[in-house]
């Protein structure tokens, strides 16, 4: 049952991440319960379809005993072990090993963090670390593209280009700058897929020319830009920035803390454009949020460099107690058996079924745009579809959204800006996709009111 008292300890003293706090306090939590499959239980008995994967995370779904007796199974016999003074455990090992193995290109070296920010945070202090290093220790300035998340640690959060992570948060600092965000659907000097493409490269080229190459260390980039409202940029690309980098000699940081271990289809985004990173962060899908646990994969010239370039017995001065924590290294190997072992084929399939029902919603009257790339979707709200006006703020859009779609026994993120996220657990089923559509339908059907 709904607890009275749990609402009003939470009210008291659970201060969340990302809400808006007085009317947080006002509205009082919902309290999750139980999942299976791709199903929420709240602690009301209401049934939820979830459309987002708790925060585009469990990937796998909800109930999985065998990742329940891995987990176990480790805590039992060993709950901890430091990866500090050369010590390790085996799942830590094995999980560094088979990442590597999946990994694309050159990126066989895995930093294990606790989740995606500080893997961002991560790379931020690696790179830095390797151009001292190299003795090119003018090379400081990031670029990030705008609507671009990064995560919410003190300069992660820099990178990320979105307002209310950096208002009152003093950022982004000076030496974080950002480039205009593909976003193809409102995008004004460019139109067809090679324009969009061209625009971006020519973007990058300009803001490393009015920095100086020698002072611009990295460009870092999501393959879907996510939080900033499912964003799908044109196929091509992020292997046209990718190439761009490697022409100015400047690094190239790819954000798979979404896109990875079959959001998108593949196992990592990077699959779709043959991409072959500096860098690569992940987290979420990782573990299916059964456990934190996030990783960063380093190019092997990278690691090669930065082990090089500390004095001898001088250790390489970054780290966090629980990297590579046992028991998540533990989940998260057996959620990859569970990925390997058929979800990140039904991924494909069923996400481009997902997609190709997902465009049935364009008939609506209020459905400006319909975006996928495998199961991470969008729609984007319109009070005009021709004029792509975007509806008046007073309407609440995101709101009643949220409101009605749990009424309809459906959650999915509903983005300030009018924008609807999709990204269900990737083993999802056709007949669920179908479900999913007709509640996201009766939904979109309660907010008529903002057309015209
Ligand atoms: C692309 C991207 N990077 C980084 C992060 C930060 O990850 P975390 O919330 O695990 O710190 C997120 C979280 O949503 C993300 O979407």
């Amino acid at each position: 049952m709904r607890s009275n008292s749990l609402i009003e300890k939470d009210r008291a003293h659970y201060f969340h991440p990302v809400v808006p706090i007085r009317a947080h306090e006002k509205r009082g939590v919902t309290v999750m319960q139980s999942g299976k499959g791709v199903f929420l239980t709240d602690s009301e008995g209401n049934e939820l379809l979830d459309g987002f994967a708790g925060l585009w995370c469990v990937n796998a779904g909800y109930g999985h005993e065998n990742v329940v007796a891995a987990a176990t199974e480790q805590m039992q016999r060993l709950p901890y072990a430091t990866g500090y003074f050369h010590f390790g455990s085996e799942p830590a090992i094995e999980l560094a090993a088979k990442l590597a193995e999946l990994s694309p290109g050159d990126l066989d070296h895995v930093f294990f963090t606790l989740g995606g920010s500080d893997a961002v945070d991560t790379v931020i202090r690696m790179v830095r670390y390797y151009f001292n290093a190299r003795g090119e220790s003018s090379k400081k300035h990031f670029i990030a593209l705008e609507k671009g998340y990064h995560g919410s640690s003190s300069n992660g959060a820099g990178l990320t280009a979105l307002p209310v992570f950096h208002d009152k948060f003093d950022l982004p600092m000076q030496w974080q700058h950002h480039i205009a965000s593909p976003y193809p659907y409102r995008n004004e000097a460019a139109s067809s897929d090679e324009e969009i493409i061209a625009q971006g490269v020519a973007n990058l080229k300009a803001k490393v020319a009015e920095l100086g190459a020698e002072n611009t260390a990295a460009f870092i980039m999501e393959l879907v830009q996510g939080s900033g409202g499912v964003i799908v940029p044109p196929e091509g690309y992020a292997k046209a920035m990718q190439d761009t980098c490697r022409e100015l000699g400047i690094l190239f940081i790819v954000d798979e803390v979404i896109t990875g271990f079959g959001r998108t289809g593949p196992m990592f985004g990077c699959e779709h454009e043959g991409l072959t990173p500096d860098f690569l962060t992940t987290a979420k899908g990782l573990t299916s949020g059964y456990a934190p646990m996030g990783a960063v994969f380093v190019s092997d010239a990278i690691y090669q460099a930065i082990a090089d370039a500390a004095p001898e017995g001088v250790p390489f001065g970054h780290g966090f107690t629980y990297s590579g924590h046992p028991v998540s290294a533990a989940v998260a190997l057996e959620v990859i058996k569970l990925y390997e072992g058929g979800m990140i084929e039904n991924s494909k399939k069923v996400g481009a079924y997902f997609e190709q029902q997902l465009k049935t919603l364009l008939d609506h009257p209020v459905v400006g745009e319909v975006r996928a790339k495998g199961l991470l979707a969008a729609i984007e709200i319109v009070s005009n579809k021709e004029t792509k006006a975007k509806p008046a703020k007073d309407k609440n859009v995101a709101g009643r959204l949220a409101t009605a779609g749990y009424e309809n026994g459906v959650i999915f993120r509903a983005f300030a800006d009018d924008v609807i996220g999709l990204a269900p657990p990737i083993c999802i089923t056709e007949a669920e996709v179908d479900l999913l559509i007709t509640r996201l339908r009766a939904t979109l059907d309660t907010i008529l009111d903002v057309e015209g």
